[in-house]
Parts: C-alpha cells; structure tokens; sequence
C-alpha cells in the first residue's frame, strides 16, 4: 500500500460512528494498520468489512473505553496485531446531558469517564509502547465545548475542558518524542449532534440554528474533521504539538 500513514500502527476509538468513523476510514486508506474499536460489535464489524477490501490490515475489538481494563486489553490487542503502536486517535464521547442540579451523579460519571478519565486510562496503557516508536503522535477529539459553555452540558464542557488541559500535559512531560494534538470541531452532523438538540430551548431547531451561527453556514461534515487529523497524523504536521485545533465553520467567531 500506499499513503502518508503506511507502516503506521494506530488505535482509533469511536470507529463505529461519525468523525472516529470517517477518520478510521482516511487513515485507512492512506494505508495505515488499524485497531478500531467502540460498544457496537455488528457497526465495528460492518466498518472492517468495508475497509478490508482495499486495506487488509484493519481489525476490529469491541470494547467500553470507560473501564480502565478495556483500555490494557486493547493495548495488548494492537500489540499482537502488530508488534508496536504508533499512534491512538481518542474519539469517543457521549453528551451526559443535564442541568447540575439535574444531573445524576452517576451520569456524571460516565460522562467523565468516557470523554476524560479513558483518555487517561488508554494514554497510561500504550505510552510506554508508543515511546519506542520512531514518531509517536495522540491526538484527541476535544470540541469547542473546551471554551464554550452550552445549555445543560455541565458534564460534556468540563471532560472537554479536562480533555484539553490533559492534551497540553501530555504534549509536556512525552515530549521531545511524543507529538500531542487536539482537535476542537464545532458542530458537525454526526449522531451526537442530533441528541445535543434535546439540551436546547428549541431542540426542533437547535441543529439549524448551529448550522446558521457558523459562518460558513453549513454543519461540519465528518470528513472534514478526517482531513485534519490525517493531516496533525502525518509528517506534515511534525513540529506540531500541545495545540488544540479548532475546526468549527467560525462559529468560535461569530
Ligand atoms: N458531533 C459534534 O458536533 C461534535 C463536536 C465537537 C466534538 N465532538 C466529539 O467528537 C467525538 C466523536 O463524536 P461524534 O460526533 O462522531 O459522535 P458519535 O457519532 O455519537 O460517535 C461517538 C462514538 O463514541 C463511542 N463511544 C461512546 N461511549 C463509548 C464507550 N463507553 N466505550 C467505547 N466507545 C464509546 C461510540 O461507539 P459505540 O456506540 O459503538 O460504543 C461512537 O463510536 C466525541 O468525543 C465528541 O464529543 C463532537
């Protein structure tokens, strides 16, 4: 195979949907050896299905990323796969919608552990083995809820803002040799976004209303995301590190 991700080998979680879906599928595509992994084994499945026609070294591990023992089991998956990790791309998120005041405190937790502490938890099990490859790269899906609040997203905007803040640690205390980015996108039309509507005060238009605060009046796509982080997973963006990217059609600016 060809491609800029060829010999790489990379975790990508939230592969069964949206943006960890259509980044697994570019960095397939630029021939990188691929662990995929989220809940749903039939969507995980179908995915390596598909990728497999043109790209055979692309697995798929089901696994809950909010429990620290799933995260040491796919470490040890990637590495009997291929030996080595190179890269993980952390993708997975759930929304945990509510009010302080209504939330539970349970849904508090899950929402913690699966934005936050299973970046912590994946980082802990691989770092050791990402750090005897010759260019080691993270990279985080964050969002713009790192900076912004939203209406009943107290849980999403604080595993956001931790998500950053850990970013930023990483990039830190693994540097000179591990590059740690993030990417913060704005609305983009995944499944998430559509359950994001219910927090709003008109959730029949919240989605449209997003769409016209950006100022390029259309919703991200998660191809869009893919493309940055094909781009801070290549060479292209090797002295890059402790960044976090906003990609968010201007709605920052708006
Ligand atoms: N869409 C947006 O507008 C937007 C904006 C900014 C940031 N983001 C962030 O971008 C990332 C991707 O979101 P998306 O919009 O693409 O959402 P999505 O389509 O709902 O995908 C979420 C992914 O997370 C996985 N996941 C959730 N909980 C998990 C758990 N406990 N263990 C393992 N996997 C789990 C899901 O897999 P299973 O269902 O198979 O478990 C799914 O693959 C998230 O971190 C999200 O917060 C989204």
């Amino acid at each position: 195979m060809s491609g800029k991700l060829v010999n790489r080998a990379i975790l990508v979680t939230g592969a069964t949907s949206g943006m960890g879906r259509a980044i697994a599928e570019t960095f397939s595509r630029e021939g990188a050896s691929l662990l995929l992994t989220g809940r749903d084994t039939a969507r995980g499945k179908a995915l390596v299905e598909a990728l497999k026609a043109t790209n055979p070294a692309v697995h798929f591990v089901a696994a809950d990323i909010s429990r620290p023992g799933e995260n040491e089991r796919l470490v040890r998956e990637a590495l009997e796969r291929f030996g080595n990790i190179d890269m993980l791309s952390l993708n997975a998120g759930v929304l945990g919608l509510g009010s302080v005041t209504d939330l539970s405190i349970d849904l508090w937790h899950q929402t913690l552990d699966t934005n936050l502490s299973a970046i912590f938890y994946l980082c802990k099990a691989a770092i050791p083995h990402l750090l005897k490859s010759d260019r080691p790269n993270i990279l985080i899906n964050a969002s713009i809820a790192a900076f912004k609040s939203f209406p009943n997203h107290p849980a999403y905007c604080a595993s956001k803002a931790g998500a950053v803040a850990l970013m930023k640690q990483l990039a830190v205390e693994y540097g000179p040799h591990i590059r740690v980015n993030a990417l913060c996108p704005g609305p983009v039309d995944t499944p998430l976004l559509w359950e994001s509507a219910a927090a709003f005060k008109d959730p029949d238009n919240a989605v449209e209303h997003a769409r016209k605060a950006t100022l390029l009046k259309r919703l991200g796509r998660p191809e869009d995301v893919a493309g940055l982080a094909l781009f801070l997973a290549s060479e292209d963006a090797s002295w890059i590190t402790g960044s976090a990217f906003t990609i968010d059609g201007g709605i920052m600016n708006a």
